[in-house]
């Protein structure tokens, strides 16, 4: 992706979103007015990926404060505890969503003896803040993962953990990034990732736009590529990693991961630490979303199953930790097993 090209930024008192569901044929921004607006782009995929929906959630907590007629703190705090369960129930899977709206609420707290003038501010910085940690997570991600890519640079990858995805730069894409930039052979070859594509879309286009070489593949063409030997390691993204080291991925990491296992190949989970939630001791207690069948039953706007065919669509699925090779973090690799090194990692970067 080009450095001009931003995922999530502020202009003139709205947020301002790349239209992610238009990419990659027509670059438009959506541009958010009010705290629904953002909801809406939330909840639509205007704005989608894990860090980048926590920073445009940031950025929709400090719209409430930017707009609020409030004199008083305390109605204030209201009003931002409001907009952040509204914001919170957009997507439940992706827990950089919740981390950053619970940031942006202790922020407006914190700064609430000093008046409604210092909430308003104060919010403003505070997401500024949470898209310049994020890019610079991501660039730490790139160095630490660069390295874990074979020599012959084969890369497989799902979804799109890329700059689109982030504050910029990408999680997954980000020590493919790295790699290339170090003039390593690189070739990565992209899930389409049924049925929103965000792969066949997105991934394919910001590759394209840095130079990557990469081939497009359908999802089901992963197992095969992987028995003929075209594959030389995974590294997927992360919605939401619990304690003992599951991970919640865009649905169908889970059946890569397996394809992985099988193959004897490493499987690698590249995220920032804001989507690491102590919280939750195991995979099983992850919210999956569940997304509108019509986005499995239609292909760009068209029916392509018989009317009236139901079709599930669980957004997301979660790979357990004993298939996960090592999680890349923008303070290191944390290795099987991983419960000590999340603690680590969480605990070092404030997240508790
Ligand atoms: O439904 P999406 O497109 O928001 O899902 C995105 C993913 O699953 C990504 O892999 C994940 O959020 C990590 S993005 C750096």
């Amino acid at each position: 992706m080009s450095q001009e090209l931003r995922t999530v930024w502020w202009e003139a008192e709205h947020v301002c979103l790349i239209d992610q569901r238009r990419l990659p044929h027509v670059q438009v921004t959506v541009y958010c007015t009010q705290l629904s607006e953002v909801a809406a782009a939330i909840k639509g995929m205007v704005v989608r990926g894990a860090p980048a929906i926590g920073c445009a959630a940031a950025y929709g907590i400090a719209l409430v404060a930017a707009q609020s007629s409030s004199t008083d703190a305390s109605p204030l705090l209201a009003e931002l505890v409001a907009a952040q369960r509204l914001l919170d129930a957009q997507r439940p899977t992706a827990v950089n969503l919740a981390w950053a709206t619970a940031r942006m609420v202790a922020r407006a707290q914190e700064l609430a003896p000093q008046g409604v003038a210092s909430i308003r501010t104060g919010l403003l910085d505070e997401a500024h803040a949470i898209l310049a940690e994020d890019l610079a997570m991501c660039h730490a991600i790139g160095d630490y993962g660069a390295p874990l890519i074979p020599a012959r640079g084969r890369v497989l990858t799902h979804c799109n953990a890329g700059g689109l995805a982030t504050a910029g730069y990408g999680t997954a894409l980000a020590p493919i990034r790295t790699a290339f930039a170090q003039g390593r052979p690189i070739h990565v070859l992209v899930d389409e990732t049924r049925p929103f594509l965000q792969g066949a879309r997105l991934t394919t286009w910001e590759l394209q736009q840095a130079g990557i070489p990469l081939t497009l593949i359908t999802d089901s063409m992963a197992g095969y590529m992987m028995q003929r030997g075209a594959v030389d390691c995974i590294i997927v993204g992360a919605d939401r990693i619990v304690a003992n080291g599951d991970v919640a991925n865009k649905i169908g990491t889970y059946s890569l991961a397996v394809l992985a296992h099988a193959h004897d190949l490493p499987f690698y989970v590249a995220a920032p630490s804001s989507t690491i939630d102590l919280g939750l001791s195991d995979g099983s207690q992850i919210p999956i979303e569940e997304r509108s069948s019509d986005e499995v039953t239609h292909l760009a706007g068209q029916l392509i199953a018989p009317p009236g065919v139901l079709a599930a669509h669980p957004a997301f699925d979660v790979t357990p930790y004993h298939l996960v090779t090592a999680i890349i973090t923008e303070r290191g690799l944390i290795y099987p097993p991983f419960d000590d090194g999340l603690r680590s990692v969480a605990t070092s970067s404030g997240r508790t």
